[in-house]
């Protein structure tokens, strides 16, 4: 039956030789012609255990800390241990704990070299990966090979390789380089590999940037944490009985704890933004094809209506405006056609003095937890402060757009998800399992009503437009909001395995406004008690409330907010983050 409808879609095709061509999917397609794993647990166990012992192995051994030094598991908050275990030198601390400004800044001045400033960095990511375990695959000969190959260029001309010349760039699992797997979890995908690098990969380290290594995700990348079948989990710095957040999650996680300066990572819900609310970590959701995705490992290929977006995740604004705004002066629209044939275009940078902001405190559904509203309370404080106007404004209500979103990813009955991991036996995460139920793959929309679904969404988008443009009716200026401050979720981040609701993340892609995020505080167990006024707005709200039952689980976790502009703003937002940056630290 299933066969049929696949064998249908050749029809669609239209010619004679499409039908005759014509293959049902089975999962390999960008990956080359392999014959499926057979389902077999020990075997998919004995792939993984070669896998990892593989990676392991890279591990440089002088850089591991002997396990009696290693803090207890029961320690939560571990994000000080580089100062605290006496490990690190001075030179080592002040390297990893500057910026990726200030490291281009030193390199090109010949205070410290590339490889001076990768050894650190390696070394602190070595510990990183003992304490909470970020790391997917490691190239550290390949970002050593760089290193040396930029500090000769260096002697030798006393110039740089390009603006991005000695800064370590880690890079979520997705990315592609020659002769290194990007599995995305699926044991299926493991010893494939990729044949060749990802066009950012290879722009990056023509900017003079060192790739060295790359970091872990939940499989298939739909999941709000980070664990895998492969990689196993990992866990947040500043409180490891919570998540990093996901699935960019060994991304957030490792430069949250200063084990690397800056990275990309990807997002269609959230998964750029939410792990970086749950580090204290800024970054960009930019729209869609301003950072190129071409050769990237991805799951639901193909599905078009809600796409999928890369963009970095750093330690500040100005991180941020150096790493994104050089990959897209790259060019890299000659060689990617789905990349927006744009340059950086610094006159959009140029803010009014005084902005407005909007203001939603959550999606008029689901109302934040007590650390978010304090966030949310502190950042509206400091910005009027500075100077700027702040005015509540509640977008046209999405929140059943949410399920419409979820059923656009569904329109595949999960085959897509179900093939991969089935072709090792391996089996489902909880997390996955529980999103493969949305929708059983008999139970799949017909295509004529994922049009319908497409449709919703598209009509949502004019409203969204009219009423951001209304918005001048309650501002002093005259003018619409500049943009849109809102929590990312609305918890902070989560222990692993429970299930909180994410509509807050979803506007941005639904709408593929350009959207930043931004560290305010964190969590304080003693001030950011359990709401006793709580009134619940509906069945979702009270569950979601009733979460936050004991504050000291979530002692010292980030607490970040969105930051939501219009599609294809990223000058803007990156510039709007700078003066948010400036007012919160005043
Ligand atoms: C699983 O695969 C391994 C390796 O191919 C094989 O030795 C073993 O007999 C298989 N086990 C089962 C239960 O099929
Ligand atoms: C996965 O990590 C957890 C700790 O986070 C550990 O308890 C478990 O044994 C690990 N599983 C494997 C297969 O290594
Ligand atoms: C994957 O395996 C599960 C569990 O055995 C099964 O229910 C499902 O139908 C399989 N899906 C596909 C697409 O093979
Ligand atoms: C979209 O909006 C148009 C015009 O208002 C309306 O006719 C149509 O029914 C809407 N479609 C959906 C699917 O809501
Ligand atoms: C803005 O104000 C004008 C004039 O009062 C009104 O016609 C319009 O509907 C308002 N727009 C919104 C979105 O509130
Ligand atoms: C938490 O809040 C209490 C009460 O305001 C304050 O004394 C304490 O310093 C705060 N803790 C941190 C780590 O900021
Ligand atoms: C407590 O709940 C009330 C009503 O639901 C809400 O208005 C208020 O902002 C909440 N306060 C905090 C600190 O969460």
């Amino acid at each position: 039956m299933t066969i049929m409808k696949f064998a249908s879609w050749g029809l669609l095709l239209g010619s004679a030789a499409a039908r005759a061509t014509f293959q049902p999917y089975n999962g390999v397609d960008d990956l080359g012609a392999r014959a499926l794993l057979p389902r077999n647990a020990s075997f998919w166990g004995d792939i993984v255990a070669t896998k990892v012992a593989a990676r392991d192995a890279l591990i440089p051994a002088e850089y591991l800390v002997p396990q009696d030094m290693l803090p207890d598991p029961s320690v939560d908050d571990i994000s000080a241990f580089p100062f605290t275990s006496g490990l690190f030198t001075d030179l080592e601390l002040e390297i990893t704990e500057s910026t990726a400004s200030e490291v281009v800044k030193r390199v090109a001045c010949g205070d410290w070299t590339a490889e001076e400033v990768l050894e650190a960095t390696i070394k602190r990511a070595v510990v990183a990966q003992q304490l909470f375990n970020p790391l997917s695959e490691i190239l550290f000969e390949r970002g050593r090979a760089q290193a040396k190959k930029l500090d000769a260029y260096f002697a030798e001309t006393g110039k740089t390789m390009g603006p991005l010349h000695g800064l370590p760039i880690s890079l979520k699992d997705q990315f592609r380089f020659k002769g290194v797997d990007a599995t995305i979890g699926y044991v299926s995908w493991a010893n494939r590999p990729a044949e060749k690098d990802s066009l950012t990969v290879t722009a990056l380290e023509e900017l003079g940037a060192v790739l060295w290594v790359k970091t872990n995700i939940p499989t298939s990348l739909m999941s709000g944490e980070t664990i895998n079948n492969i990689f196993n989990e990992t866990k947040n710095p500043f409180n490891r009985r919570l998540t990093p957040g996901g699935s960019s999650g060994g991304e957030s996680s490792l430069v949250g704890f200063h084990g690397s300066f800056i990275g990309f990572g990807t997002d269609i819900a959230g998964s750029i933004r939410i792990p970086c609310t749950n580090t204290g970590l800024w970054c960009v959701r930019p729209s869609i094809g301003r950072c190129s995705y071409e050769n990237l490992a991805n799951s639901l290929r193909g599905e078009e209506a809600i796409t999928s977006t890369c963009g970095p995740m750093g330690r500040s604004p100005d991180d941020l405006k150096l790493v994104f705004s050089s990959l897209v002066n790259k060019g890299l629209w000659e060689d990617d056609p789905n990349t927006i044939p744009m340059p950086w275009r610094e006159d959009k940078e140029q803010l009014p003095e005084k902005l407005v902001f909007g203001w939603a405190n959550g999606d008029g559904h689901v109302q934040p937890w007590p650390p978010v509203q304090r966030g949310m309370l502190e950042t509206k404080a400091k910005l009027e402060a500075a100077g700027h106007e702040v005015v509540e404004w509640l977008p046209p209500s999405w929140y059943e757009h949410n399920t419409q979103m979820q059923n656009l990813f569904s329109v595949d009955g999960h085959l897509d998800i179900q093939t991969d991991f089935n072709a090792s036996g391996e089996p489902f995460l909880p997390t996955i399992a529980s999103y493969l139920a949305w929708v059983a793959p008999e139970d799949r929309p017909t295509v004529y009503e994922s049009w319908q679904l497409v449709q919703v969404l598209q009509n949502y988008t004019q409203s969204f437009r009219d009423a951001w443009q209304g918005s001048a009716n309650i501002t002093s200026t005259g003018r619409p909001i500049d943009a849109l401050i809102m929590p990312a979720t609305s918890n902070v981040a989560k222990e692993r395995g429970i299930a909180y609701p994410y509509g807050y993340g979803n506007l941005s892609p639904m709408l593929d406004l350009t959207t930043g995020v931004f560290p305010v505080t964190r969590t304080n167990s003693s001030i950011d008690v359990v709401n006793a006024t709580f009134v619940p707005l509906n069945d979702a709200d009270a569950k979601n409330q009733a979460l936050y039952d004991d504050p000291t689980t979530w002692e010292h976790a980030p607490v970040g907010l969105q930051l939501i502009g219009r599609r294809l703003e990223e000058e803007k937002i990156v510039a709007m983050l700078k003066v948010i940056e400036l007012a919160l630290k005043a």
